[in-house]
């Protein structure tokens, strides 16, 4: 990186970001449950991101080629209705489909600043310096923190307005609950008149949907048990994942796709860094994730109701994924 690189380029780190995770608390509380559960960031260790990677490639995994091709086609739309903004994206990851963003912000308006935000400091950290030699003008302030550190403490903006940016249907790992949570941390971070760009995975027919959780080549499969293998590492575990399974389907009442990981015969499981004990039955189930699937009309609601408003929403042909611009609207007291 060079001095004039340098100047463009700032980092925040949020707390101590890990402290939490690292003391898998939040695993110890999950396989406690008398339905079982893990967290599902446990993922994204080295191994499980470039998994993911792979998923991303999989002829079965509609969602970010279909986002993607959305992106395609609206980026300038967006730059333009949103003017000259700093751009907040929150798990960044490797940035792909956000480079047809800075691509169209930067063809249109002459500042250009990105805030990459993401747990993972290595990937963020490489994206940030191939981004600053890719574009002159770009300035960026990469945060590590998880999304709830990075909202609470987002450093002050650098232009007028700001765009949050969720991508990727992430948004659809969170309960119903945890998104209404989610949702009134958007609306404090924002103010009045400032965008929230939001990508959801839609309903569709089941088996496009569960085909895209159970990919010929066991990609997704082996992304699931992964998990077990970060577990083993992180906290001293002894899973075996030749005794468990991937299994993958779609819950039409919740409108969610849930991954299982069950277990393949009666074992007892330690975790020793967590001083943890576990008993599964053969057939018992961990949850690792959910995966929700949204209705428009639905989340338009759900998202007014935190004074978010779609200004306008893009589908592709087929409608099975949506890309909506929200503006933050005034309420009571705010507004003029
Ligand atoms: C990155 C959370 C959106 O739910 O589709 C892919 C993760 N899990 N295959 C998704 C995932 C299994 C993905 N998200």
């Amino acid at each position: 990186m060079d001095s004039r690189e340098s100047s463009r380029l700032r980092w925040v780190t949020l707390g101590s970001s890990e402290a939490l995770v690292d003391e898998g608390l939040d695993v110890l509380h999950g396989l406690k449950q008398p339905s079982k559960t893990l967290p599902c960031r446990y993922f994204y260790d080295d191994r499980g991101s470039d998994l993911f990677e792979q998923i991303t490639d999989l002829p079965e995994y509609y969602p970010t080629r279909t986002e993607q091709s959305i992106l395609e086609n609206c980026a300038l739309e967006i730059a333009q209705l949103t003017g000259s903004c700093e751009l907040v994206e929150l798990g960044s990851g490797s940035s792909r489909k956000t480079r047809l963003l800075l691509e169209a912000y930067s063809q249109l308006h002459t500042q250009l600043q990105y805030c990459p935000i993401d747990v993972s400091a290595g990937i963020l950290r490489t994206t940030a310096l191939e981004l600053l030699r890719q574009y002159p003008k770009l300035r960026l302030c990469g945060l590590a923190g998880t999304y709830e550190q990075a909202l609470a403490h987002l450093p002050p903006a650098e232009l007028e307005n700001r765009m949050l940016i969720f991508l990727g249907s992430t948004i659809g790992n969170l309960s119903a609950e945890a998104c209404d949570r989610f949702l009134t941390q958007i609306q404090h971070a924002l103010k009045p008149g400032e965008y929230f760009l939001l990508g959801v995975d839609l309903q569709k027919e089941v088996s496009v949907i569960e085909a895209a959780y159970n990919d010929a080549q066991g990609i997704t499969a082996a992304f699931n048990l992964n998990i077990l293998n970060h577990l083993n590492h992180r906290f001293q575990g002894n899973f075996d994942l030749n005794q468990f399974s991937h299994w993958a389907f779609y819950n039409p009442v919740q409108h969610q796709i849930e991954m299982h990981l069950r277990s393949l015969k009666h074992q007892i499981v330690t975790l020793k860094a967590l001083n943890l004990e576990v008993t599964l039955e053969a057939g018992e189930t961990i949850q690792t994730e959910i995966s929700r699937k949204f209705h428009l009309p639905t989340l338009t609601t759900t998202l007014e109701s935190h004074a978010l408003h779609p200004l306008h929403i893009w589908t592709d042909p087929q409608a099975w994924f949506g890309l909506l611009l929200c503006q933050r609207q005034c309420v009571g007291a705010e507004c003029p």
